[in-house]
């Protein structure tokens, strides 16, 4: 091994004592109720294919009918020559579901932020966010130059402690719904207090697009504050099955993003089947079919967490109104341990660790679906029962 090799296998080896090492699992596919995993076929309960859309028949038709129309790649940038009729039509869609005036896309959810936020703020402005906020976040903020200050997961009282003592622009950055937690955001209440100290909001609605609200739009329909939310992002990857971000809000906001967004700007457009996926699942998740759909994984998670309750009074299930529950254990080793032996009778929840969830901060990610049978539920629940 010469010097390099072994300066990584440092860092490999540290990571591996830690029980905190990565590797890839190769599945045939990764979405829907079941998963070959390790060459068996087991429920999945670890996707954030939420609505079941990742592997309906219609939109691998229209991906196909995409590919045909346009090709496989989009073949520029955006501002060069990649601009196609799709990706516009996905924009409008995108504005009228979030009801804004604009939208843009962006080839992933996390290279929204990337482009975003250092195109909203930078040296002597002030980026606060929550403590638990996705990666994506986080490394937007840091790449702006602007202050960071982080508030305790959904402390009000600390958030309001350090908007008054920022100073320049002050860019508040939430989750709606969050990813590894499942709780909600306390969204009127973070209003009220960028309203009070002339700050900007901005709303990852990541994990509760097509999961809540009237229409599917997220948390901010449901409460009916989106004219309040300067900024909403969110991503196509998840319960719209498809892949790639977004970015929601007035038409000046956007022709900000336009011009200032490198992640927008120096990146090939997204590719045509996959604008043309979230397009038409943009559309589904607002029909009535969409809306059903929506209305069982409802009843799902509302029933998981009751039996939940029943299964262990200690809380150490927590979430109830999303379809995320994780299951806290705390230590690294542990959750792999309890994680390979739901895995053994036949279920995926993986664990999930540092740096994903801060240290020691260890669980299972459980993650419903609307294609989980209740019978598949009820196998899980009996799996958990029986690993407590
Ligand atoms: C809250 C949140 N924001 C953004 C992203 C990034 O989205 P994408 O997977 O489309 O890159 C994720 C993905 O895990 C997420 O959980």
């Amino acid at each position: 091994m010469n010097r390099f090799e072994q300066e990584i296998d440092q860092i490999l080896n540290d990571l591996e004592r830690n029980h905190l090492k990565r590797g890839l699992r190769q599945t045939q596919t990764a979405t829907g109720a079941e998963i070959d995993y390790l060459g068996k076929t087991v429920l999945n309960f670890s996707s954030n294919d939420y609505l079941g859309l990742a592997s309906e028949p219609f939109l691998k038709e229209v991906a196909i009918q995409a590919i045909e129309k346009w090709g496989t790649g989009s073949g520029a940038a955006r501002l060069v020559c990649g601009n196609l009729k799709i990706h516009e039509a996905l924009e409008e869609a995108t504005a009228h579901f979030k009801g804004t005036e604009a939208a843009l896309t962006f080839s992933s959810g996390f290279a929204v932020p990337l482009g975003i936020i250092p195109a909203l703020v930078g040296k002597g402005d002030t980026v606060i966010l929550d403590k638990l906020s996705h990666a994506c976040l986080i490394d937007g903020a840091k790449l702006s130059g602007a202050k960071i200050r982080v508030f305790p997961h959904q402390n009000l009282r600390y958030l309001e402690k350090i908007l008054k003592e920022s100073s320049g622009k002050k860019l508040i950055v939430t989750e709606s719904i969050f990813s590894m937690d499942g709780d909600l955001a306390p969204l009127r209440e973070i209003i009220a207090l960028k309203e009070k100290y002339g700050a900007w909001l901005m709303v990852d609605e990541a994990h509760a697009t097509g999961v809540l609200g009237e229409n599917g739009a997220g948390l901010m329909e449901s409460l009916g504050c989106r004219s309040q939310v300067e900024i909403q992002m969110g991503t196509f990857s998840k319960a719209l099955g498809s892949s790639g971000g977004y970015v929601a809000g007035s038409r000046q906001l956007i022709d900000l993003f336009i011009n200032r967004a490198r992640s927008f700007i120096f990146s090939t457009a997204p590719s045509p089947a996959s604008s043309a996926v979230s397009l038409a699942a943009i559309q589904w998740i607002q029909s009535k079919a969409g809306n059903q759909r929506r209305e069982l994984l409802q009843n799902y998670i509302l029933s998981f967490s009751q039996k939940l309750n029943q299964l262990s009074q200690n809380s150490l299930f927590t979430g109830d109104q999303s379809p995320i529950f994780p299951w806290m254990v705390g230590d690294e080793n542990k959750a792999l341990e309890l994680s390979q032996r739901i895995l053994q009778q036949g279920a995926l929840t993986v664990a999930i660790r540092y740096p994903t969830v801060p240290r020691q901060k260890a669980r299972l990610r459980i993650s419903l679906s609307a294609k989980h049978t209740p019978i598949q539920i009820d196998r899980l629940l009996g799996i958990m029962e029986r690993s407590l």
